[in-house]
């Protein structure tokens, strides 16, 4: 294949570097267009076919339904790896050492407390309040309270300031989902692993000691491994483009967190279970829901399907469908969801609608099974979607600040009126 690409406008042609990845993925490098064509530029609604970055950090083939981080293949972290460890991976580039696990958790164990004014701004969300917003608001308050930013130059500055996400985060995900509960706001045990000291801090009762479920324990590591990263979906982007401003992280966080919100990303999975709910409702009639799904005139779309790149099974989904039958074996939880959810996938995969368009379930499909068998509320679905994806928004924002990426500024084609003369108010 040639290194370049040519371009014909009219009577000019212009050539374009190819840009080459180590997993034989090809770009045009464009940078060059609008000076080289005089003004000439690209348009791409969606940017289904465009590449912001060139990152190392997650690879996926939605062909194929690949997924890796840092060159490890999803079904083997899953398999072998805890979050803490793929958490490392994602933001230093290499599974950690045993002595460099610890010492990362010691320094997250160090920097977990939060600033205890940030219960009045808690206190201050009505319990009706969606935990994605307040979770978004308390992340961007974390910037009031830990006011030095990032000397990105500084690998100490971003070292302190990743633990200390790492440690407030998790806090803020448990005082979220307390506060809506009526129960008293709490730290868990430095004591415990990263992922026992969540499910402590989220599912501690004030009267009774809490117990470890180990079930629930080895499922949530999984989802949340499975959520850590995923290239430059809509949220990271957020993330990218709120970081290239030179924006602190907590902020930048704070942005990915209300694009992750949306039902068309990481609110599926909630989405998923009050659509399953409503098929349970109507007498589990799953084929009305597929009809409504392929109605053009129905805005109703069948949640947890499709995928911008996968075309193909998104491979977490498999790994969650496993998990989902394994926790509620585990725990002996019959739920007539999931037997609906399995009708549905079936139906979906011999329909021809949804083979045309290659819509298959996605990782929001099932997670929301599990998490409503650990006890944790349908709100919540998206701040565990969060929890886990907050390594990949801080490897990816890291990445993209030790670049030195400039600020991200797309163009646009103008539609509007052309130039015409101001009317006064008493001629319009
Ligand atoms: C996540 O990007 C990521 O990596 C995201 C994510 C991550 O880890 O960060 O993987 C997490 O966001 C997963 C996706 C969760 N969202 C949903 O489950 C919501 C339901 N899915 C869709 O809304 C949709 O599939 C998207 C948003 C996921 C993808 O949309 P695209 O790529 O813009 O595709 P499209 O809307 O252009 O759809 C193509 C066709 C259309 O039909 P036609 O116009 O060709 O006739 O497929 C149809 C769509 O109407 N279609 C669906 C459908 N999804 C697409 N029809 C019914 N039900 C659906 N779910």
């Amino acid at each position: 294949m040639s290194d370049t690409a040519r371009l014909q406008i009219g009577e000019n042609s212009y050539e374009f570097p190819l840009v080459k990845g180590t997993e034989n993925e090809v770009a045009i490098n464009i940078k060059t267009l609008r000076t080289a064509t005089n003004g000439v530029i690209t348009i791409d609604p969606g940017y289904k076919n465009t590449g912001s970055c060139e990152s190392a950090i997650t690879f996926l083939d939605g062909e194929k339904g690949i997924l890796r981080y840092r060159g490890y293949s999803i079904e083997e972290l899953a398999e072998k790896a805890d979050f803490l460890e793929v958490a490392f991976a994602l933001i230093f580039g290499e599974l950690p050492t045993k002595e460099q696990l610890e010492k990362f958790h010691k320094d997250i164990k160090s920097n977990s407390v939060v600033d205890d004014d940030i219960k009045k701004i808690v206190d201050a969300f009505p319990k009706s309040a969606h935990p994605m917003g307040i979770l978004s608001s308390l992340t961007s308050a974390l910037t009031a309270f830990n006011p030095s930013s990032v000397n990105v130059d500084s690998e100490e500055d971003m070292y302190n300031a990743i633990v200390k996400i790492m440690g407030k985060f998790p806090v803020l995900v448990a005082w979220t989902m307390r506060k809506k509960q009526g129960l008293p706001l709490n730290y868990g045990s430095k004591s415990l692993g990263y992922v026992e000291n969540i499910m402590k801090m989220m599912f501690e009762q004030p009267n009774e000691d809490y117990e470890i479920d180990t079930v629930v324990k080895d499922a949530l590591d999984k989802l949340l491994i499975l959520h850590a990263d995923h290239e430059q979906n809509c949220s990271t982007s957020t993330v990218r483009i709120a970081g290239s401003s030179h924006a602190g992280l907590f902020a930048s966080l704070s942005a990915g967190i209300s694009a992750l919100w949306g039902p068309l990303h990481g609110g599926a999975n909630q989405a998923v279970l009050e659509m399953l709910e409503a098929i349970k409702e109507d007498g589990g009639d799953t084929k009305k829901y597929m009809a409504k799904a392929k109605d053009k005139n129905d805005p109703f779309r069948l949640m947890g399907f499709g995928h911008r790149v996968y075309k193909n099974f998104d491979p977490r989904a498999k790994i969650i469908k496993v998990a989902a039958d394994e926790v509620l074996n585990n725990l002996g939880i019959q739920d007539p969801i999931l037997a609906i959810a399995k009708d549905l996938e079936q139906e979906a995969l011999n329909d021809p609608y949804f083979v045309e368009r290659k819509l298959y379930p996605n990782v929001d499909f099932y997670s929301g099974i599990i998490y409503r068998a650990m006890g944790i509320p349908v709100e919540m679905f998206t701040v565990m979607f969060a929890l886990g994806r907050l390594p990949g928004w801080i490897a990816q924002w890291k990445e993209m600040r030790l670049n030195h990426e400039p600020i991200g500024r797309p163009r646009q084609i103008y539609i509007g009126e052309n130039l015409r003369p101001f009317k006064s108010i008493e001629n319009r």
